[in-house]
């Protein structure tokens, strides 16, 4: 028997160490929170999109009555801009949660049907995302979702 031992590496930020463009997508999806349909959970999640034009898209949760119906704050804002800009890489997501009347004190990850969208993104555009997520006491980063979703079943297990 042999073990494989498989690490990750995870900066964390305070807010006043984002680069300006960073901050930027951060509050963008801070403020996208405020927008989510959350009647269900009350918990409201934003992400912001940087494109590699500089535009920034945002998306946030959607809920609905019969629950599996709805759809996260990430996989929102990831299938509007493929669909709107199919043409731009996507090169970062911020991603931030209010719940309880303020925002997380805990990090936001994305789920796990979130991760496989990200890295079919990635995967996509031939580049890596820069991922970052809030919470009010630190922002955890990682340079592409192949850190969030280890042994992945991506395109590659595809090919003939
Ligand atoms: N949710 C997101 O939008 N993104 C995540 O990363 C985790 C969970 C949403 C789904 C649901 O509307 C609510 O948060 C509670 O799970």
């Amino acid at each position: 028997m042999k073990e494989i031992n498989l690490t990750t590496k995870i900066s964390v930020y305070l807010l006043d160490e984002c680069t300006e463009t960073e901050k930027k997508l951060i509050e963008a999806a801070k403020k996208a929170t405020k927008s989510a349909y959350a009647r269900y959970s009350n918990f409201r999640v934003g992400a912001a999109l940087l494109l590699e034009n500089g535009e920034i898209i945002t998306g946030n949760n959607q809920e609905n009555a019969a629950y599996p119906s709805g759809l996260c704050a990430e996989r929102t804002a990831v299938f509007f801009a493929n669909a709107n800009y199919p043409d731009q890489k996507v090169v970062a997501i911020a991603v931030a949660a209010h719940n309880n009347g303020k925002f997380t004190k805990d990090v936001i990850t994305p789920c796990g049907a979130c991760r496989q969208v990200l890295l079919e993104v990635e995967n996509r555009y031939k580049t890596p995302m820069r991922i970052l997520m809030y919470s009010d006491e630190g922002i955890y980063v990682v340079d592409s979702i192949k850190s969030l979703l280890p042994l992945s079943f991506g395109d590659k297990m595809l090919e003939k």
